[in-house]
Parts: C-alpha cells; sequence; structure tokens
C-alpha cells in the first residue's frame, strides 16, 4: 500500500496512458474519457511536461508526444518475476522508497519508476529520470554475511547487468569500477548501493540502477558523456518489461552466487568487462589524483593500479576513476 507521500497522480497517467501510442488525441477526447473539462486536461499536461515528457499541442488535432512512448506494465513483469515487484509510476527515489520500507518486506523485492523527482547517485549527486524512457530500479537485500561483505556488491551487480543485457542480446557492454556500466566510453548506466542499517549480523540493503534506455535530455544537464541502450541495440530493441524481467533474474541470480561464493567468484568476468585494463587511468580522492596503468581488481574488489612503484590496490566509496 503506497502512503500519503506517494500520489497515486491516476489522471496524469491515464492521460499518458493514452498518449503513448504517438498519436494525437484532442483535449476534448481526454476530457470525455477521464470525466474532466479541457482546461482540467491543459492543467495536467503542464504537470506531466515537468516530469521530462516532450508533448506537443497542434492547434486543431490535440495533443501528441514526440514519440510513442514503452510503458512499463506491473502485472506483466509479475507474471514472469519470482519475486514482488513493485511500480510506483511518480516517487521520489526508488531506493529511498525500500530505504524507508524494508521492515514489510522480504529480501530480493523490487521497486521500479517511470520517474524520480529526486533520483540520486552517490554522495549526492543527481541522477537525471525523466518519464518514461530510462529504467529506475530498486531491490531489497539482506545480506547475512553483514556489511563488511558488501564491498564488492556493486562490482557483482555490474556483472548481472551485463549478463541481463546480454541474454537479451546486447553486445560490447563494459564495466567501469567500481559502479558504472559503459557503452562505447559513455556511461549508459549507475549503481547505487545503500545501507539502511543492522539487525544482529545482518546487513539490510538497497541496491539501485538507473539505467538509460532512450533518454533525450539537454547537453549541458549531464555533465559527462553518457549512452542509450537503444544505441546498443539500434532495431531489435527489447521492450522495458523485458529488459526488467531480466534484470530481476540476473540480479537473483548473482546475488545468491554472491553470498555463497563471495566477490572472488566474479573477479575473472568482471576483469574481462573492464573498461579500462591496460589504460592511463587517475584515481580521484579528495584533493589527491593518482596516475597508473589499470590493472583490472583484485578478490576483495579493490582496483589494481600499476605505477612507477608497482601494482597498489585502492578500496573504497570515496574514490571515482577517471581517464588520464
Ligand atoms: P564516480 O566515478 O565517482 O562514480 P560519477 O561522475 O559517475 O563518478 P556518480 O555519483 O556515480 O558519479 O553518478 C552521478 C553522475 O552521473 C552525475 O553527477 C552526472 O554526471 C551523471 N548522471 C546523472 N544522471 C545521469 C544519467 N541519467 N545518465 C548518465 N549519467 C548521469
Ligand atoms: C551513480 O552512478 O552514481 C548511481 C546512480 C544510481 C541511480 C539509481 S536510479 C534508481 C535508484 N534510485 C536512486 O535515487 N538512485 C538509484
Amino acid at each position: 500500500m503506497q502512503d500519503n507521500k506517494y500520489k497515486q497522480h491516476t489522471v496524469k497517467l491515464q492521460i499518458i496512458k493514452f498518449l503513448s501510442d504517438g498519436e494525437f488525441h484532442s483535449g476534448e477526447d481526454l476530457g470525455e474519457s477521464l470525466g474532466i473539462s479541457r482546461a482540467a486536461i491543459s492543467k495536467h499536461v503542464k504537470g506531466i511536461q515537468e516530469w521530462g515528457i516532450d508533448i506537443a499541442r497542434v492547434q486543431g488535432k490535440g495533443y501528441q508526444l514526440a514519440r510513442p512512448m514503452d510503458l512499463l506494465d506491473q502485472k506483466v513483469i509479475q507474471a514472469s518475476a519470482t519475486v514482488p515487484v513493485e511500480l510506483i509510476p511518480v516517487i521520489d527515489s526508488t531506493n529511498q522508497y525500500l530505504l524507508e520500507t524494508f521492515h514489510q518486506r522480504e529480501s530480493g523485492c523490487v521497486c521500479i519508476a517511470e520517474y524520480q523527482s529526486q533520483g540520486r547517485g552517490r554522495r549526492g549527486r543527481k541522477w537525471q529520470s525523466p518519464y518514461g524512457s530510462n529504467l529506475y530500479f530498486s531491490m531489497y537485500w539482506k545480506l547475512e554475511a553483514g556489511v563488511a561483505a558488501a564491498m564488492g556488491l556493486s562490482l557483482a551487480i555490474g556483472v548481472a547487468i551485463v549478463d541481463a543485457l546480454e541474454s537479451l542480446g546486447a553486445r560490447d557492454l563494459k564495466l567501469k569500477w567500481p559502479n558504472d556500466l559503459y557503452y562505447q566510453d559513455k556511461k549508459l548506466a549507475g549503481i547505487l548501493v545503500e545501507m539502511s542499517g543492522q539487525t544482529g549480523g545482518e546487513a539490510h540493503l538497497v541496491i539501485g540502477m538507473g539505467l538509460n534506455i532512450d533518454m533525450r535530455v539537454g547537453d549541458n544537464s549531464i555533465d559527462q558523456p553518457w549512452a542509450n541502450l537503444s544505441q546498443v541495440f539500434d532495431a531489435e530493441m527489447p521492450t522495458r518489461n523485458q529488459i526488467v524481467i531480466a534484470l530481476i533474474q540476473a540480479w537473483k541470480q548473482v546475488l545468491d552466487q554472491y553470498e555463497e561464493q563471495g566477490m572472488a567468484s566474479f573477479v575473472e568476468r568482471w576483469n574481462a568487462l573492464d573498461n579500462f585494463k591496460d589504460k592511463p587511468i587517475k584515481l580521484l580522492m579528495g584533493n589527491k589524483e593518482i596516475y597508473g596503468i589499470g590493472k583490472g581488481i583484485n578478490a576483495q574488489g579493490g582496483i589494481l593500479l600499476q605505477t612507477d612503484q608497482g601494482i597498489e590496490t585502492y578500496v573504497g566509496g570515496e574514490i571515482s576513476l577517471r581517464k588520464a
């Protein structure tokens, strides 16, 4: 059940559903179908535009989306998922939602959204989350081994995302330490692992992923090169529902393996996917910059850097890796 903080936005969601076919819909027809005035429709459309949806209004024809929209369908996803899946189309942050409500949930449950008003990345950075064009996906996971075992989790989940997308036909996906999916040297997805607390020896974790699918945003709104999954697939693009189903399956599989065998069992696969293997990189730690050649990760998930002093290992969430 959704509490008051998570408004249902019923009328706006119905308007989006009508418009998702990419055809024109007049204000009059929409108003009639939904039992409200044309003026009310116009007001709702303005609100919808604030969620990052591109809607045009043409005199005499009505409203039309810039392109058809492939909407998420909870029932379709749930029918193929072995864990509970909650779709909250409009939310502040799927990670935040599970952090606040995990007490009532089982480990492995998933929350997805069409739009996040406060999507976040690491260290409070903003994650651009326009409606309907990406995936905002979070899973609650109770890690029996406790927080000390969580260090490599974002690396293992990176492997799970590649597994899921490759099972749908994607190729040439790469990983960047510690939490990004890359395509052609651009950021395609980001992973954010957050901890809500510990009970006994168990850590309550929320693992979130933002995956760009077909996002159009102004050039300046993201301050680094980024990519869309539509570029990876060209023509044969799977639906967003199919992508979610594949992700749930792969994440569950990888997390079970992570619990049983630990980070070491992912090292070889991760290193084969490393975008910066044998390339000049720098590690940023506060004001400090360390230059070297990327040498992949070790069994604990630390990044290996070849420097004049030999191979050095770095661990910790405060480090950012950049091309040198
Ligand atoms: P780090 O290497 O420390 O992880 P990062 O720049 O990737 O560095 P993150 O906190 O992981 O930082 O991700 C947030 C950053 O991602 C934002 O500052 C912005 O540059 C970028 N970003 C925000 N939204 C998106 C998006 N939808 N797709 C791709 N990149 C995005
Ligand atoms: C990063 O690259 O820093 C990680 C970005 C993680 C974004 C996802 S979108 C779903 C989940 N909810 C959030 O607020 N953040 C994560």
